[in-house]
């Protein structure tokens, strides 16, 4: 029994990996590699609603060849993490902007939606019976991973009657190798991630689909991520495959692209306008172009850039690589606006610093 609209059946894994196995995998997890013992389904019919919540055993789930999503792709996610606190608690950070996004995303590709106080519990449930899985290292944290797809056997292209909601957990290190001091950015000028009145700013399978020839541009060009444009002018710059980018100019201002429909608003982004603000910092949610950003960078009027996301934290962009050419921001390593807004958001996350907007929420 829970205190969620939904009662959860919890069923604990009668063979789960034992400690020892664990640690090993626990002392250099990185990044979307090891999986916890546990997951959360709840399954959705248009005729029964919200049912079947379960706690149980991770597992491969059964699907039928003709599962709505697997072809026409009616998928959302949420990425979030849990983490370990000074005091030796555990608390997730945020976990209602998630739930909230998670709510949008499913209205924008035609999903029910999961009601937040379920898709919380959910998340907390599978915290805590899998928080020996957070590893204790520095930037470790359990890394959970909410999605909802269209389960209904059907191929008629319309809204699925069903639909399938699982919690799993990924013990995670560093997003990037090695814990990169500073990235490089591949400016995708012929693809585009995300046209006005498509789904950008929802936390759909597909957007990370339409990025991905973008993404391995990038990797076969020797950068980490990819940056992508406006599709209308190809002009603005809008944001990396999997994170959002804030600009850091030499009279201690800072900008980010405003949120409207092609980006995905970010968490992390929000908590870095809040903090930054709260600083008294001026941070501007407007426009900025890639010739701006070039021009800025080689006239030292730009001095820092920061990619941020639940998975990558606060990053550096070193360097940004495109068909006319590159340009270095800089020195090249993290600034210190970077490291200023890494440690503020991170020391509120650990529990050391005081958390004034109460961003964190103890898993009990
Ligand atoms: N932009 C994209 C495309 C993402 O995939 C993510 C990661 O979730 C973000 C931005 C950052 O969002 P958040 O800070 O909520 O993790
Ligand atoms: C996240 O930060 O949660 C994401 O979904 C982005 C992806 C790079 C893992």
């Amino acid at each position: 029994m829970t205190n969620a609209t939904l009662d959860f059946w919890i069923e604990p894994n009668a063979n789960p990996v034992s400690p020892d196995v664990r640690e090993g995998l626990l002392a250099d997890p990185g990044f979307g590699r090891v999986f916890t013992d546990h997951m959360v389904t709840v399954r959705y019919s248009i005729d029964k609603g919200w049912h079947d919540a379960v706690v149980g055993a991770r597992q491969p789930i059964p699907m039928d060849p003709a599962a709505s999503v697997l072809h026409y792709a009616q998928e959302i996610f949420e990425g979030m993490k849990a983490y370990k606190l000074a005091d030796g608690g555990t608390a997730l950070f945020r976990p209602e902007a998630n739930a909230q996004r998670f709510r949008e995303s499913a209205v924008r590709l035609a999903m029910p939606q999961l009601p937040e106080d379920v898709f919380l519990e959910s998340v907390r449930l599978l915290v805590d019976i899998d928080r020996a899985w957070i590893p204790a290292g520095e930037g470790g944290a359990l890394y959970l991973r909410p999605f909802m797809f269209a389960s209904e056997v059907f191929l008629g292209v319309r809204p699925s009657h069903e639909y399938l909601y699982i919690v799993i957990a990924s013990s995670v290190g560093a997003y990037f190798k090695g814990g990169a001091k500073a990235i490089s950015i591949w400016v995708s000028q012929d693809y585009s991630r995300a046209a006005p009145g498509g789904t950008g700013a929802a936390k759909c399978g597909g957007n990370y689909a339409a990025s991905l020839v973008a993404q391995a541009q990038a990797i076969e060009k020797g950068c980490d991520q990819v940056a992508f444009l406006d599709a209308a002018e190809r002009r603005w710059v809008e944001e990396l495959g999997g994170m959002n980018l804030f600009f850091v100019f030499d009279d201690g201002t800072m900008l980010t692209p405003p949120l409207g429909g092609t980006i995905l608003p970010g968490i992390t982004r929000d908590s870095i306008l809040t903090l930054a603000r709260d600083q008294g910092l001026t941070v501007r949610e407007a426009p900025y172009s890639f010739a701006d950003w070039r021009a800025d960078a080689q006239s030292g009027r730009l001095v820092e850039t920061f990619a941020c996301g639940t998975a990558a934290v606060v990053t550096s962009v070193g360097t940004v690589r495109s068909a006319e050419g590159d340009f270095v921001i800089g020195s090249g390593s993290p600034g210190q606006m970077t490291e200023r807004m890494r440690t503020a958001l991170t020391s509120i996350q650990r529990g050391t610093a005081p958390d004034p907007h109460g961003w964190v929420k103890p898993v009990a």
